[in-house]
């Protein structure tokens, strides 16, 4: 099963080019961010029925600028430059781009005088973001609009297309449609990327990957991405050949473990279940330092998988559910950020064990692993809970962890969530959950003094988990949740509610 039509993006290090990668996959059609300096070779295998050139920090004079030869790319498909790609484009066409006397910033209108397709305004509100404007645009090529500022931003000739604006934005009316109509229109090519073309093309990739003899071995989490994995490779292989490991870390919130086993048996995965709460509390115990307790933890899953590949001799293989974003993370010209917290921490995995690893997930997007996940009939309630950490509650018991801790925070979580659950805000909130400080204060309690512990209440909205934005409940809400977790648990006789954004904050408390 080939993918026919296939858009490539060369990334110039705009903060928004995966954006671009994810809107024209909307549009049904694939594409995939690759380096502004990709060998030309490279690329050509990739078989691009267009280009797309993007955004990016630099001036096209700048001396650090990523510059490269356009001519053997438009040679190759039609070409849609935009912000830094429009500007490359014109001065390497022969045209001029000079610094602005006014940094065009934020929201702009352009106005049209010919439009790149039907039902475009005249007038159309637009992103933008840019130092340098282009003063006189390449011979061939028709100025179609220009910027409240009076500067080119929109250009055509035969195969190139270029815009100043940011199309791929929700704040650019009509985006989606310049995207559109570049993909159909320009480089005439089909809408085929969706949930039943993508199910079909994976199972087929694992089918043709794995051979008839060897069995995988899959780590779940009760998140979307290990559960989507899982289904996908026993689909594809059959239940015999894959080995789905299910480890209890006593990490897990209230009734997970069990509510979650139950799904995982209606999927009809191989399922075996390992019971390890004793051993990673063990690991756990006096540990303070949230450093500490990912490594602790990470290392004894790595532990008991080894344990678990004796499940059958021919294990040969990994599966794992990396997703898009994490691979090209280290495509991208931005490089790699210093690091807060170790998030992979089974990341060390496969090489300890000998293991080849399986990936079907690492082409897609988040939310398209939602859709296969329904096409698969996975259970909406897996496929929409709120992001949890691989370590779990231990990074919510905030410093040394005990059961009785533990405990009392998976009892304040659960009425938390419930609550959500019932007032209708979980879908709103992007994550949520309760954690427990180190810090005891007094209250009063019938007629008796308390000195119990705090909770701590965190609800976020964001888009990936980058930065985050604290949700806005009604104080109703909140006052009704604090009287339920302080009146249902013990030992808990104070509740507060996190107002702080990420960053200064981080979404996690450890
Ligand atoms: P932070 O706390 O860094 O969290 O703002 C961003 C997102 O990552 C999750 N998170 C983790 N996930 N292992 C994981 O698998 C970890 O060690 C870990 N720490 C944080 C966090 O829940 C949020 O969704």
């Amino acid at each position: 099963m080939e993918i026919q039509s296939k858009i490539a993006i060369l990334d110039f290090g705009s903060q928004v080019s995966q954006l671009i990668a994810r809107r024209l996959r909307e549009i049904g059609v694939y594409s995939e961010l690759f380096p502004f300096d990709v060998d030309l070779a490279e690329l050509k295998e990739f078989h691009p029925g267009g280009i797309i050139l993007s955004g990016g920090p630099f001036s096209v004079y700048d001396k650090e600028a990523p510059i490269r030869d356009l001519q053997p790319l438009i040679d190759m498909a039609p070409v849609l430059g935009i912000c830094y790609g429009m500007q490359l484009l014109v001065k390497e066409l022969g045209g001029v781009v000079e610094a602005a006397e006014n940094r065009e910033y934020g929201l702009n209108k352009v106005l049209w005088s010919q439009a790149l397709h039907d039902d475009v305004p005249k007038e159309q509100k637009v992103w933008m973001s840019h130092g340098d404007v282009v003063k006189q645009i390449p011979e061939d090529f028709e100025l179609l609009a220009v910027s409240q500022g009076g500067h080119p931003a929109a250009i055509r000739s035969k195969r190139v297309w270029a815009v100043q604006f940011h199309p791929e934005v929700s704040h650019t009316d009509h985006g989606l449609e310049i995207l559109k109509a570049f993909a159909l229109d320009l480089c005439q090519l089909k809408s085929s990327w969706n949930q039943k073309f993508i199910a079909n093309y994976l199972l087929e990739e694992i089918q043709n990957k794995v051979a008839p003899n060897e069995h995988v071995l899959c780590a779940l989490s009760g998140g979307v991405d290990s559960t989507v994995v899982a289904t996908l490779l026993t689909k594809a292989l059959g239940p015999e050949r894959v080995h789905c490991v299910f480890v209890n870390n006593g990490l897990l919130r209230k009734n997970e473990f069990e509510e979650v086993k139950g799904i995982y048996q209606e999927l009809k995965l191989n399922l075996h279940t390992v019971d390890a709460e004793a051993r990673f509390l063990e690991k756990l115990k006096d540990i303070e330092d949230p450093e500490e307790k990912r490594k602790r933890i990470g290392r004894l899953f790595i532990e008991i998988f080894e344990e678990e590949c004796h499940l059958h001799k021919d294990i040969t293989y990994l599966g794992q559910g990396t997703l898009y974003p994490d691979v090209i993370e280290s495509v991208s010209l931005r490089g790699s950020s210093v690091t807060i917290k170790s998030h992979h921490n089974v990341g060390g995995l496969p090489e300890k064990m000998n293991l080849k690893l399986i990936e079907p997930l690492r082409e897609l997007f988040k939310d398209e692993v939602r859709e296969i996940g329904e096409e698969l009939g996975i259970p909406r309630e897996i496929l929409w809970r709120h992001p949890f950490p691989g370590p779990g509650l231990a990074v919510r018991v905030l410093g040394a962890i005990t059961k009785e801790d533990l405990d009392t925070l998976r009892e304040a979580d659960h009425i938390f969530i419930r609550e959500l659950k019932e007032s209708g805000h979980y879908r709103k909130i992007w994550q949520a959950f309760a954690a427990l400080l180190p810090v005891r204060s007094v209250g009063v309690q019938g007629d008796g003094r308390t000195y119990g512990k705090t909770i701590v209440l965190r609800a976020i909205t964001s888009k990936d988990g980058m930065t985050a934005d604290w949700y806005e409940f009604p104080s109703d809400f909140l006052r009704h949740v604090s009287n339920a977790i302080t009146n249902e648990v013990k030992n808990i006789n104070r509740v507060v509610y996190d107002v702080t954004s990420k960053p200064p904050a981080t979404i996690e408390w450890e």
